[in-house]
């Protein structure tokens, strides 16, 4: 059995064309869920939309403090892993999760697969880059989405014949949920915004969100830019930012439209009609350089660098009206031509290829 550890919403959006795929040739595959993300807009939603199996174990951790977490997730998962006797664990992303489900395995004496492998923001104030490094130091298997990662493990030392470039699953998943949001998603209409000019939001990176100074100066900023350039903002409200906005009372100004998380398809159906996007989202910085929306990356450096050498993104940081009303202006303005950098959506065909024959009678 091929164990799909994952935990949470980017995870089961960028395993699930791996876990279709797997279905479909008839290998046998199975959920091993965290329970890092339990909120069902974080969760059951995307298992419903992207009809994924129900999970084979779910350890159902929840939120702590990080060490507590990755440490509860560890010992449930080793014991889940006991049971089911998975021929590889295959892991993806960045989270707590990932760095979890990865020594977990290693630890069993299970070899890991890495998808999405490589990446670095040189940033050890995100919890994320220890996860993305650890990672990649006990997996068997790195696929990498682009050259630059394997370039970048090449030059820390891992060179072997486990690493490969696949491209980048979100592009499988994000090609095609888009053609079926076209069908059957009305999240344009029940917004109002089919006939606006309209820009999309999200955020939840620690470093903007936590500090509540941090989180209420970017939401102005935002606010007065849109305003000047005659933006809408649909602001789908992650809930560690919720929680934030909640205890220091922070309001969203007139130029937004605050929503639930949205599932899959009405975020992808949102994304692919937006005149813009304003992210510190992983998968979003990639989904609107896919889907050709200029975007703004609302962070000081990316792990994904990609997105800002095409062109699609640029980086903003600073609570600054005045610079991000031109930041817009220069994104709004490009040539939406750019060529996609994160491969040509085959990325689960060719890591099941890879993969196939260690999963062979199990
Ligand atoms: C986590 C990942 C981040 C990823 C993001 C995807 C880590 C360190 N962070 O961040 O890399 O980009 O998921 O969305 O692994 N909460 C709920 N419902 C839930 C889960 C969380 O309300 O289902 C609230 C809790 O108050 C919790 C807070 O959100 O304390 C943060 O959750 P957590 O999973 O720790 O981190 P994320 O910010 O979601
Ligand atoms: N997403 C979604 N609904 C939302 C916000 C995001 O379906 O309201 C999707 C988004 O399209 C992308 C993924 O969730 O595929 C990104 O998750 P998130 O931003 O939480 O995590 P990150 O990618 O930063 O790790």
């Amino acid at each position: 059995m091929l164990a799909i550890v994952l935990g949470t919403r980017p995870e089961l959006i960028k395993c699930a064309p791996i876990i279709i795929e797997a279905q479909r040739r008839g290998i046998p595959v199975g959920i091993v869920h965290t329970g890092q993300h339990y909120s069902h807009e974080l969760d059951r939603v995307f298992f419903q939309e992207l009809k994924l199996p129900k999970s084979v174990a779910n350890v159902h951790v929840g939120s702590h403090p990080p060490a507590r977490q990755v440490g509860f997730m560890v010992l449930r998962l080793a014991d889940a892993l006991a049971e089911l006797k998975p021929k590889v664990v295959l892991v993806q992303g960045d989270t707590n999760s990932v760095l979890a489900g990865a020594l977990a395995a290693f630890k069993s004496g299970i070899p890991v697969a890495h998808l999405e492998a490589g990446l670095r923001s040189d940033d050890w104030d995100m919890p994320e880059e220890a996860n993305r490094v650890l990672a990649d130091r006990i997996s068997k298997w790195l696929f990498c989405p682009t050259e630059l990662q394997r370039e970048r493990l090449r030059q820390e030392g891992i060179a072997h014949d486990g690493v490969h470039v696949v491209g980048n699953s979100i592009v499988d998943a994000a090609l095609h949920y888009a053609k079926v949001s076209y069908e059957v998603s009305d999240i344009a209409e029940r917004l109002g915004v089919t006939s606006r000019k309209y820009a999309v939001l999200t955020m939840h990176r620690q470093s903007n969100v936590d500090d509540y100074m941090r989180l209420r100066g970017i939401l102005e900023t935002i606010n007065d830019a849109a305003v000047h350039h005659g933006l809408s903002v649909v602001f789908p409200i992650h809930p560690r930012t919720k929680a934030v906005m909640d205890a220091h009372g922070i309001q969203c100004g007139s130029a937004f439209i605050p929503v639930e998380p949205l599932g899959y398809l009405d975020l992808i159906r949102l994304l692919s009609s937006a005149d813009l996007v304003f992210t510190d989202s992983g998968g979003i910085q990639e989904e609107a350089c896919i889907l050709r929306v200029p975007s703004i990356t609302l962070r000081q450096n990316t792990e994904r660098p990609e997105t800002l050498h095409v062109g699609a993104s640029a980086l903003h940081h600073e609570i600054d009206v005045e610079k991000l009303v031109e930041t817009m202006r220069i994104q709004m303005t490009r040539p939406r031509n750019w060529e996609n950098p994160f491969g040509d959506g085959k990325t689960a065909s060719r890591v099941l290829d890879i993969l196939a024959p260690h999963l062979a009678s199990s």
